[in-house]
């Protein structure tokens, strides 16, 4: 810029020295910082690398020399022994200002440099340190080994990395409640949460299904519920979590999803019925009395013993999915509604959320003494509540901005439902701020950032890995990266290199469903012709699973193809976008397809897919027909058959330059509908790129 313009845009307030655009030259850094200059040199690694900590008092710093640099080579070649020294020269040097607190949101702000000569990471808190290595390690994955002096060599790539997250809450809820989740699962998914620096695990921890802490001074709560977390362990898992810059925030839900409560201490209910820990996954609507001070007594010594074992500022108190039935159905709860002012206009009918807000306020109450901050679903927002009230958006994005518009602070996670199945990319597109929002500046900065929610009415402690990653690092992206960071097919190929990443520190995610494929192959069936199947079936969206012709209950094993199924396929992903490069090379050439290689060589790909999913069925039909599990999926297994002949049909036409007749199309994307039937809670992921295919003119 020249000097008298630079003067006239200061003038102006310009943004001259606003963000750079984002970088497009990503590879495989997930999210994509903020600032990347790649060089052309390279720092070569050699079986030991050297790290030297500027700091070596902080816990976090110990956590670098623990766990993120005891697996630091690439697939394929040499390991690296990291030896930590205290002074002289080293590989790599961590700087940072102080030890820096999660809880307080303290700045993760780095920047990573490689040259030839070394490594360095400078940090103005240990937080920013922690950031600057899980970029490290996604610079070395996948680096191809060069030859040096006959020895197999790995390197760092030259690059200055400037990094910051644009939100400061970035969160993974993981629900305990409905299937427990033992210690390691949480730890591992930890590892998984550092690695695409999300911060703050949102842990799920009591419903109509289960309470699932240790409590000293209500032990009915814990011992009804049967699997739970001792206090010990629950320490370990936060001192796990902090050393790895993320913080813990439990949730406690009341009024509602509060069964398991009510069978430990039946004096809590507001009916006369006697519960026993919920056996259902149906919205129950039960609540807790909100007229009677023993529940808040109770409420008072619950919170008291676990906001001391929780040191996180903040404390969820859930507050959704109440509707007020048992409120409305109990005479002496609508008569203390009615002495307070709580029925509606027609001085008859329960103002629900008024008897709601008011048992708001009663915890907020015990909350704010306790030294909390209490955070909610979007239900409690509403006339009365504080404005230090932190709200939680699920039902609607609306949410967001009217807490933001009401004063309170707020974080999104309507669209970031992972067990609802739905693709990375449309979690990636939710963006808490998009550039169209109607916040003003001020209410803007209000919306502390978002979370990926794992509710796991569907997901077990062995599959749950695969139904929150890959695609939970998409949420993470969207969270800590630009807002112009859009580019989905990029996404997707740095997301198969995270998960590689993550299989790397112990996710289960891929482990897991092939480990249930082969169980369900039983010991002596090749598994091949049924990973073949189960990689083209997801789940059926959002919360079909429920009402498909089987009822599940918290004891139902999830051990069927359906929990082998992806919950995003990538075999079927992949197709789809091979399809649309061949219908571009189709629409380039007017007729038939051009007689490039290029065009030539995906027609081979496609038709050698389709070729595949077309003789599979009849490798498949003698297993589906001898296991009792497996035999429900047998009408998708002669569908993706059926299709893929179809689509087998359309790239010959293609090839020869023929136009199908409209009968043909006609019937075909018929006979596409009629195959389009989940069975067994899935559903086949090509049927629509094959429609695609057909529709084609
Ligand atoms: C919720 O999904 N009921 C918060």
């Amino acid at each position: 810029m020249r000097p008298f313009l630079l003067l006239f845009a200061l003038l102006l307030n310009y943004p001259v020295f606003a963000q750079p655009a984002p970088p497009t030259d990503t590879r495989n850094l997930l999210p994509v910082p903020t600032s990347v200059r790649w060089g052309a040199g390279k720092y070569l690694i050699k079986r030991t690398f050297s790290v030297r900590l500027e700091r070596s008092d902080s816990a976090v710093v110990s956590t670098v020399q623990a766990l993120l640099f005891s697996r630091l080579y690439a697939p394929g070649s040499h390991p690296v022994v990291t030896r930590f020294v205290t002074e002289g020269p080293a590989d790599l040097t961590i700087r940072f200002g102080k030890a820096g607190n999660p809880a307080a949101f303290d700045e993760e702000k780095y920047s990573l440099r490689v040259t030839p000569m070394g490594v360095t990471i400078d940090a103005p808190t240990s937080l920013g340190a922690l950031r600057g290595v899980a970029t490290l390690r996604q610079l070395l994955a996948n680096q191809l080994p060069t030859k040096k002096n006959g020895l197999e060599a790995q390197f760092l790539p030259e690059v200055d990395i400037q990094d910051q997250p644009r939100f400061a809450w970035r969160g993974l809820l993981m629900d305990a409640a409905r299937h427990f989740m033992p210690v390691a699962v949480i730890k591992r998914n930890l590892d998984g949460m550092a690695a695409v620096k999300l911060n703050v695990l949102h842990w799920h921890l009591a419903d109509d299904q289960g309470f699932r802490v240790e409590s000293r001074t209500l032990p009915r709560l814990h011992e009804v519920s049967g699997q739970y977390y001792t206090q010990a362990q629950v320490r370990e898992v936060l001192r796990y979590a902090a050393a790895r810059g993320i913080r813990v925030v439990p949730e406690f839900d009341v009024p509602g999803h509060t069964i398991a409560w009510q069978a430990a201490y039946p004096q809590l209910a507001s009916g006369d019925t006697a519960y026993a820990v919920y056996q259902s996954w149906r919205t129950a609507n039960v609540a807790l009395d909100p007229t009677k001070e023993s529940t808040y007594a109770l409420l008072d010594t619950l919170f008291g013993e676990m906001t001391r074992l929780f040191p996180d500022p903040y404390f969820h108190i859930g507050g959704d999915e109440n509707d007020g039935r048992q409120w409305r159905g109990n005479p002496r709860i609508m008569a203390f509604a009615k002495a307070n002012g709580m029925l509606k206009s027609d001085g008859k009918t329960l103002d629900k959320h008024a008897l709601q807000t008011y048992f708001n306020r009663r915890v907020l109450a015990m909350v704010t003494k306790y030294g909390k901050q209490m955070v909610g679903w979007d239900e409690i927002l509403g006339p009365g509540l504080p404005q230090d009230a932190v709200i939680q958006s699920w039902r609607g994005r609306k949410g967001l901005y009217d807490a933001a518009q009401a004063g309170n602070r707020a974080i999104l996670s309507h669209g970031y439902y992972l067990d609802l199945n739905q693709s990375a990319a449309s979690h990636y597109a939710t963006d808490p701020l998009p550039a169209n929002n109607p916040l003003t500046p001020a209410q803007q900065r209000l919306i502390l950032g978002g979370e990926a929610t794992m509710w796991s009415e569907f997901a077990d402690s062995v599959v749950v890995d695969s139904r929150i990653w890959p695609r939970a690092a998409a949420v993470a992206e969207r969270l800590w990266s630009a807002r112009e960071v859009t580019n989905v097919p990029d996404m997707y190929r740095r997301l198969g290199a995270v998960s590689g990443q993550l299989e790397g520190l112990g996710l289960q995610h891929c482990r897991a469903p092939e480990q249930l494929l082969r169980q369900l192959a039983g010991p002596t069936a090749d598994v091949g012709p049924l990973r073949t199947l189960a990689r083209v079936l997801e789940p059926v969206k959002e919360y079909k699973r429920h009402f498909q012709g089987f009822t599940y209950v918290p004891s139902t094993p999830l051990n069927r193809l359906v929990d082998a199924a992806p919950a995003e396929s990538d075999v079927a992903r992949e197709f789809g976008c091979q399809v649309d490069t061949l219908l571009n090379f189709h629409t380039a050439a007017g007729t038939g397809l051009p007689a490039t290689p290029a065009a030539r060589m995906l027609l081979g790909t496609l038709r050698q897919q389709l070729q595949r999913w077309q003789a599979n069925n009849s490798q498949l039909v003698p297993l589906l027909a001898a296991s009792p599990t497996l035999t429900e999926y047998a009408p998708l297994s002669a569908a993706l058959s059926t299709a893929a002949a179809l689509g087998l049909e359309r790239l010959a036409q293609l090839e020869k330059g023929q136009t199908p007749s409209a009968a043909w199309r006609a019937a075909a994307l018929r006979q596409l509908d009629t195959l389009n039937q989940p069975a067994g809670q899935t559903e086949l992921a090509v049927l629509p790129h094959l429609r695609r295919l057909v529709e084609a003119k």
